[in-house]
Order: C-alpha cells, then structure tokens, then sequence
C-alpha cells in the first residue's frame, strides 16, 4: 500500500513565535490523536526550520518540510536558500513547482527540474506540484497542461529518484478560492497522473507513487476527497494554519 500523506504548506504566514505555538500545538496532537499511518510532513516559513526541527526531532509521524529552495549549489544568489541548507537543519521534503512561485516568481518547467535535482542530490523528498488554471481547464486543456508539467520535471528522473518525488495535484483555481475540486474531478486527474508515471516508469512505481491533492481542503471535504482511490491525502495551505482543522483533515486520511 501507498504511503498516505497530508502536508500543511503554511506559504508566507505566522512570524516567530506564533508559528513555534501553532507547532507546539499541532505536534502532540498528531501524536495523541492520530492512531492510522499517515505521514505528516509541515512546512513552515524558512525562520521557522531550525526549531521545528528540534521540535521534531525523532518524531515518527511529522516531519519537516520546505517551501521552495535555489536551483545553484552556492554562491552568489543574494536572498536565497540553498538545498544543502534545507537538509543541514533536519528538511526531509522540499515543496517545488508551486503555483505561486510558476506566477510570482515565474518559474519555469526548466528552473523546477533544476530545484527538483538539487533536492535529490541532497537526499531530500521532492513534493512536486502541477496543476491547470481556470482557462486551461474551461478550454479543456487541463490533462494536457498538467502532462507536460509532469513530463518536463519527473520523465529526465531515474527510475529509483522519482521514487523520491511526491505529486500533489493543486489546480490554481482550487487554491485559496474555497472552491476544491469535486471528488470526481480530483480522482480523474490522478488516475491520469498515474497512468503517465506508470507508462513512463512502469506499474510498481506507479502503485507506490504518492499522489496527493492541494486546493482549499478543509475539515469538511477532506475525507471525500481522500477516499478516492487515487488521492493519497492532501497538500493544505489556509486550513493548515489551524491545529485544530489541520488535524482533522490528516485524521480524514486514516
Ligand atoms: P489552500 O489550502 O489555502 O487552498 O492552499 C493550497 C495550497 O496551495 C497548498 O500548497
């Protein structure tokens, strides 16, 4: 069975001391009250790392996430984070490809895959996300959009290096809007994911790969739409900043 995973992407949000509180309070809950085995990775603003890693430390159940890293090894790349960095204070999982970075930061298919191999090579876990836009799905280009994201950043891997990626699906107009994507529209855009991974690398990797869904999740739609067949939990952003929802949502996954 594939590993089930909910992973709260805090984005740019909390400062110092009200995100250590929201993990104080997020950590033993999931300890206490989760009994199934789902992974929780959090990813908090960089500030937060050294901390939380602390706070983790040893942790079976949550572990410690990023929201984005530098493409280059080191040098001169003036506000930037290395992935050496991220794996120097305790980072097992680097998000990539996010929505937000392709618009604000225009980052390309080209600059992901260059992030996605740095993280790699520092024996970190990618967390790769794609996802189509309103018009791109309206136009009934969305399996076509999210093919080529998938292709252009996971089919340059090695078989045993994508096994180190996690897909999470996050259509943009599911993200921050309060409108998710139904159970059905989320299940057929995975089951395509995954028949593009099992084509590209074969059906092992495709049963083992987790697929998870990012996009205005919350308490209530949480475990719809993690009884999907093909939805292997969820990638939370606003719902994450919440200890009390956050943990229902990675309950929903059990
Ligand atoms: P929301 O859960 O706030 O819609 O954000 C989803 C997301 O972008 C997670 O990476």
């Amino acid at each position: 069975m594939r590993q089930k995973i909910v992973a709260a992407n805090w984005k740019m949000n909390t400062h110092y001391m009200s995100g250590i509180k929201l993990l104080s309070e997020i950590v033993p809950m999931i300890g206490d009250e989760v009994t199934a085995d789902v992974k929780v990775i959090i990813a908090p603003p960089f500030i937060h790392l050294y901390s939380a890693s602390q706070l983790m430390n040893g942790n079976r159940k949550v572990f410690l996430g990023a929201q984005n890293c530098f493409y280059e090894e080191k040098g001169p790349y003036t506000g930037e984070i290395s992935a050496a960095m991220l794996a120097s204070v305790g980072v097992k999982y680097v998000i990539v490809g996010h929505s937000e970075r392709r618009k604000f930061f225009n980052e390309d298919d080209a600059i992901i895959s260059k992030k996605i191999l740095q993280v790699l090579e520092h024996n970190m876990q990618g967390i790769y996300c794609c996802g189509e836009t309103l018009e791109q799905r309206e136009a009934r280009k969305h399996k076509e959009i999210v093919a080529k994201q998938i292709e252009t950043a996971l089919f340059g891997l090695s078989k045993e290096r994508v096994q180190k990626i996690i897909i999470a699906y996050e259509p943009v107009w599911a993200i921050g809007t309060g409108v998710n994507a139904t159970p059905e529209q989320a299940q057929e855009m995975h089951a395509y994911i995954r028949s593009l991974i099992e084509k590209k690398f074969g059906e092992n990797i495709s049963k083992e790969i987790s697929i998870i869904y990012g996009g205005s999740v919350t308490p209530n739609n949480a475990k719809s739409l993690f009884s999907c067949p093909d939805v292997d939990g969820g990638l939370v952003g606003g719902a994450s900043l919440i200890a009390r929802d956050f943990v229902s949502i990675v309950k929903a996954a059990g």
